[in-house]
């Protein structure tokens, strides 16, 4: 079900530290932490002799010394000091390091054949990185299969109904959604001409007056989807292809597998107005961490549907052209490993 060499978010840039953390990405157990000099390192996270999870280690400078018997491993995954320090180490006594790399404000890890493990495959979410542009998000854990979250981001209609009292809109019902394919890209576009602004992006815009609005959904393979959103006031000519003219903002998912049916979900919000406005960052962080737990109880309650009728199958609506898409880039890709 999941695609293993491709890269996956394991965590925010500020969750992992110097202290072991634990996390399961692909089914596999992992325990991450910080180098001095603050490379990430990644490791299974079973000890090399009765298993014992590394992430209950104690930490020694850059290595990790199991909590069961004292062995000690190094960040690459080689244990270099036996539980009597005055035995040799054997060279074959390591657990697995994953190659890891930071980028867009995430730690990413390579779960795969470490010989593929190529930095220009990380997914592009260039707003969380460049000048004029900020960032920041949260994290949710979600007790569903990956793909759901991936169906629900590339499926707006879903706001009208689940996001009723926050973002939905009826113009998102009435608008045209277009879906391309494009190598291991999916986009669905839903250019909205003329309407009015919803508050958020009335008081964004800080102007009275009808606007165009857009959501465009860019599935990135293997898991991520960013979603470029906005409004320009009517008379600034916006179009599909240049819409820079008024506030814009991408809404940044990153869904890592943890299991067939549960996943950690990084979201957030890159956005190019009011840059430096940290107040209002961590406002609107607020309120898009209560949207998204609309969606976590919608997907989880859909899980269980799922589970609970394995004889149903899911059923695809003209609406769903996105995520059917992206599941086919997906089945695409795990077939060809
Ligand atoms: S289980 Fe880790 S040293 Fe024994
Ligand atoms: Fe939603």
């Amino acid at each position: 079900m999941f695609v293993k060499n491709q890269w996956y978010v394991a965590g925010w840039d500020h969750e992992i530290d110097r202290a072991p953390l634990a996390r399961v990405i692909c089914g596999e157990p992992i325990v991450l932490y910080r180098k001095f000099d603050r490379t990430v390192v990644a490791l299974h996270d079973a000890c090399p002799h009765r298993l014992l999870p590394l992430s209950m280690g104690i930490k020694e400078g850059d290595n990790i010394r199991c909590r069961y018997h004292g062995l000690l491993v190094n960040s690459l995954g080689q244990a270099i000091e036996m539980p009597i320090s005055t035995e040799r180490v054997h060279k074959s006594i390591c657990t697995k390091a994953y190659v890891t790399l930071e980028r867009h404000r995430f730690v990413w890890i390579w779960i795969g054949d470490e010989g593929r493990a190529d930095p220009s495959l990380v997914p592009n979410f260039w707003p969380c990185s460049t000048p004029g542009w900020t960032f920041d998000g949260g994290y949710n854990h979600i007790k569903c299969d990956y793909r759901l979250v991936i169906d629900n981001l590339m499926d707006l209609t879903h706001e009208t109904y689940v996001h009723q009292g926050s973002i939905g809109q009826r113009e998102i019902l009435e608008a045209k959604i277009e879906t391309h394919v494009d190598g291991d890209n999916v986009t669905v576009t839903r250019w909205m001409p003329a309407i009015d602004a919803p508050p958020f992006w009335r008081n964004a815009l800080k102007k009275e007056g009808p606007v165009d609005r857009w959501q465009i959904c860019h599935f990135l393979a293997p898991s991520s989807v960013i979603i470029d959103v906005g409004v320009a006031p009517v008379s600034a000519g916006a179009t599909v292809e240049k819409h820079d003219q008024g506030v814009r903002g991408f809404v940044i998912d990153a869904m890592t597998p943890e299991s067939d049916t549960t996943s950690h979900y990084f979201w957030g919000m890159a956005r190019n107005f009011d840059i430096d406005d940290a107040g209002f960052t961590a406002r609107f962080m607020k309120q898009q961490g209560a949207v998204f737990l609309e969606d976590v109880a919608i997907l989880e309650a859909q899980q269980r549907s799922i589970l609970n009728n394995p004889n149903l199958k899911l059923k695809a609506f003209s609406i769903d052209m996105g995520g059917v898409r992206a599941r086919q880039l997906i089945t695409r890709m795990i077939d060809a490993e």
